[in-house]
């Protein structure tokens, strides 16, 4: 059986992209350029930009002595232009530093402005044949499926599990020219085949042993973006207690457990001492505060006080939509599943003695 290198390696040759201007070269400036311009734009976009770049400015020294505004002007339509910039900024970091000569490894690479570990990496494969590995955004999805790894991966603990496993996958070392083709090859199969939407799974070379297709995880995966975290709410519940009965009320309907039985929920008032809630027409006091429980909405969470009062007066017996029952009862009602946590988790009888 095929190692996931070799079966990209050998995709690679029939179907991956040839003949593209930075290919063919193995010179690390050329290699650069083309893969600054080719982080956020598409490739046949990126180029005319890039052989106009590469006419004007053929090495390290050119743009090193070219004015800024000569390099923005012809990065002008790409965007991203901290990109220009930067290439100029390493530009001539490369002439001071290193007398011109670009940097021979992915880690030295890395420490120029604009590059990072990514990049570094593709560069010193393309040029030098470096075992290192790449993680771009279409690596990235590519791995995620092809191992079912789920968790955000823009998440460090993600992150640093797939930069393991893209370093595991890497060919073994031997031919340089390898390692481009892999590099190549990876890049391509995330652009052309394991796209973000509709990927081509049946012509892929990596189906045979692709966990997200056998699994049926392809459109799960990656894992998006965590959601920006919910707003909260407070409440109070308030757990009236008369004898061996508490008091339910149900709620209306539409809205929040619509038609539910709750315990009677008023505005959360973190001043007040003594709650009888004159909506029900009866005495009550305090007899203690039950710990916060939060409880997650699709929109919202919600932190529920609850307060416990037992009654001093003869309960109200007009009652509307409200019912006095046994805990049990009211275990058996339909209940909302926090008031269900609340009565399971009190210890009543510990609480009225408390009194
Ligand atoms: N995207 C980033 N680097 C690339 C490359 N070398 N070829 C094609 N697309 C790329
Ligand atoms: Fe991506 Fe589909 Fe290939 Fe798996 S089989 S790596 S999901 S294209």
């Amino acid at each position: 059986m095929l190692t996931f290198a070799h079966a990209l390696i050998h995709w690679q040759t029939q179907y991956g992209r040839h003949g593209l201007p930075w290919q063919g070269t193995n010179d690390p400036y050329a290699i650069w350029v083309a893969e600054i311009m080719l982080q956020q734009t598409q490739v046949m976009t990126v180029i005319p930009y890039y052989q106009r770049f590469l006419e004007s400015f053929p090495d390290v020294e050119c743009l090193a002595k070219a004015p800024i505004d000569a390099v923005l002007a012809l990065w002008s339509g790409l965007g991203y232009y901290s990109r220009g910039r930067n290439l100029h900024k390493a530009a001539c970091l490369i002439v001071e530093r290193y007398q011109g000569r670009f940097p021979q490894h992915a880690a030295t690479i890395q420490q120029l402005p604009g590059i990072g570990r990514s990049t570094a990496a593709a560069i010193a494969a393309f040029a030098y044949g470096e075992r290192c590995a790449i993680l771009d955004g279409n690596v990235k999805r590519v791995l995620t499926r092809c191992f079912g790894i789920s968790g955000y991966p823009g998440e460090k603990t993600t992150e640093t599990l797939l930069w393991q496993k893209a370093d595991a996958l890497l060919p073994e070392a031997g031919d340089k020219q390898q390692m481009a083709a892999y590099t190549q090859a990876l890049m391509d199969l995330g652009a052309t085949v394991c796209t973000h939407h509709q990927p081509k799974c049946l012509s892929c070379p990596l189906q045979p042993d692709c966990v997200a297709f056998k699994e049926n995880r392809v459109a799960s995966l990656p894992t998006p973006r965590p959601r920006k975290s919910l707003p909260s709410k407070e409440t109070t519940f308030l757990l009236l207690i008369n004898q061996d009965k508490i008091l339910l009320e149900k709620r209306s309907s539409p809205g929040i457990w619509g038609g539910l039985w709750c315990l009677p929920e008023r505005e959360i008032d973190h001043n007040s001492q003594v709650s009888s809630p004159p909506y029900l027409e009866m005495d009550a006091v305090p007899v203690a505060n039950l710990p916060p429980l939060d409880h997650a909405f699709t929109h919202f969470k919600l932190r529920i006080h609850t307060q416990l009062l037992q009654v001093t007066s003869r309960p109200c017996k007009k009652m509307d939509r409200a019912i006095w029952v046994t805990i049990d009862d009211a275990l058996q009602c339909a209940i909302p599943a926090p008031v269900r946590k609340i009565l399971l988790k009190t210890d009543f009888q510990q609480q009225l003695q408390t009194d």
